[in-house]
Order: C-alpha cells, then sequence, then structure tokens
C-alpha cells in the first residue's frame, strides 16, 4: 500500500521564535496521535533546519528542504547541496515548485538536475507539477503536466522512481483561496496514476504517493483527500497554523 503523506511547505514564513513555536505545538500535538501508514513532514526554510531536525529527534515527523541545489558543490555563493542537507539528516526535498519555476527561472532541465543531486544522497524527492490557468482554460492542463513529468522524471530507473513523490499543484489554486475541485483533483491524479504506469507498470504507479497542493485546508481536505487517488498534500498557508495543520493531517488517518 502507498503511503498517506502530509507535508507542509513553510515557504519563506515565520521568525525563528515563530518557527520554534509551530512546531513545537505541531510536535505536541502528534503525541495524541496515532499516525499508522501515515507520514507528516515539516519543511521549513533552511535556517531553521536544525532546530526543527532536534525536534523531529523526539516526535514522529519527518523533515524536508523546500529546495536544492543542481550542483555537487563548489563556488556557488548562496546555495545549499544535497551532500550538505543529507549529512543533517534531512530525508525530504521539494523540487519543481512553481514558485521556484517562475521566480527563479527553474528550468525542466534544472529540475532533472536537482532530482538527480537529490537521488544520488538518498532523498525522498516531492516533485511539483501543475498547470497555468491560462493552460487550463485552454484546455491544456493534461499535456502541461505530463511534460513537467516526462522531463523531469521519466529517465530515472524503476528504482529510483520509488523514491518519488508526485504533488500536484494547479498553480491557479496556489495561495489564492481557491482550491481545485475534489474531481479536478482526482481527474489528474489519475491521469497521473496512468502515465507511471504506462512507463513504469501498474506496481510502480500503484505505489506512488500523489499529493494535492494549493489553499488546502481543514475545510476542504476531507473531500479532497476521499478521493481514490488523493494520497494526501501539500499544504502552504495552512500549514503555518498548528492546530489548522493537525485538523488536516487528521483527515487522512
Ligand atoms: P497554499 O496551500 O498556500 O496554497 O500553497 C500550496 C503550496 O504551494 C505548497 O507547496
Amino acid at each position: 500500500m502507498r503511503l498517506k503523506i502530509v507535508a507542509g511547505n513553510w515557504k519563506m514564513n515565520l521568525s525563528f521564535e515563530e518557527a520554534e513555536e509551530l512546531v513545537s505545538s505541531i510536535a505536541d500535538q502528534l503525541e495524541e496521535i496515532d499516525l499508522e501508514e501515515t507520514e507528516v513532514v515539516i519543511c521549513p526554510p533552511y535556517p531553521y533546519l536544525e532546530m526543527v531536525l532536534d525536534i523531529a529527534e523526539e516526535s514522529v515527523f519527518s523533515v524536508g528542504a523546500q529546495n536544492i541545489s543542481q550542483f555537487d558543490n563548489g563556488a556557488y555563493t548562496g546555495e545549499v547541496s544535497a551532500r550538505m542537507l543529507a549529512s543533517m539528516d534531512v530525508d525530504y526535498c521539494i523540487i519543481g515548485h512553481s514558485e521556484r519555476r517562475k521566480y527563479f527561472g527553474e528550468t525542466d532541465e534544472i529540475i532533472a538536475q536537482k532530482i538527480d543531486q537529490a537521488l544520488k544522497h538518498e532523498f525522498i524527492v516531492i516533485f511539483c507539477c501543475g498547470e497555468l490557468l491560462s493552460e487550463r482554460r485552454a484546455g491544456k492542463h493534461f499535456d502541461v503536466v505530463r511534460q513537467q513529468i516526462e522531463k523531469a522524471l521519466f529517465s530515472l530507473s524503476e528504482k529510483e522512481f520509488y523514491n518519488i513523490i508526485i504533488a500536484y499543484e494547479p498553480v491557479w489554486a496556489i495561495g489564492t483561496g481557491e482550491n481545485a475541485t475534489p474531481e479536478q483533483a482526482q481527474e489528474m491524479h489519475a491521469y497521473i496514476r496512468g502515465l507511471i504506469a504506462s512507463r513504469y507498470g501498474n506496481d510502480v504507479a500503484n505505489e506512488t504517493s500523489i499529493l494535492y497542493g494549493g489553499s488546502c485546508n481543514s475545510k476542504n481536505a476531507p473531500e479532497i483527500f476521499a478521493q481514490p487517488d488523493v494520497d494526501g498534500g501539500l499544504i502552504g498557508g495552512a500549514s503555518l497554523n498548528a492546530d489548522e495543520f493537525i485538523k488536516i493531517i487528521k483527515v487522512i488517518l
């Protein structure tokens, strides 16, 4: 059975104190919950990783980075390598987020290099894909997502692909308060699972967790997570509030 996952992407938010308060409260509340087969991942900004990792050591959640460099190591001012993050015991890494594509010029080629780096250092990759509003309106959303997935992932071996989690995040739903409907999410998730099946076979497709992201909160999560091909969520804004994040986790249990 594939894992159910709720991951919080804090993006570039919170002071150190606020971050410490948030993750402490999440850890306290997780003590009361039996996660069973569900994985909870918190992805803080880099400077807070060590603090969050310390708290994770005494808790049941895992820790992820929001980004990694496409380069191995060396003179790349401001960058953080997969090797550095692996040496801190960070297990997950978000790659291909639409904000990185939009604001930092990440192309499919750069994203594929980042994935190679991450897999070389044994990360579990949360790979983000999703279409713009204009692309959905033009009826191109399936093609856009297919191309993103093919270019970034389909040169991986079957063994490597087992370390990939997909997050479908329609760009028009991110931070807008306008989530995809449960039907839109299910339709795209089923399509993605079909793509994986046609490249890697049914066993791999059935083992791959596919998360929904985009204005997901405790109110809309019950219907979205109830869809057969939705295996959890990648949560932005709603992961910055401990009570709300815990409520979302409880939906998937
Ligand atoms: P929001 O939940 O704030 O829409 O962000 C989703 C997201 O981009 C998670 O990576």
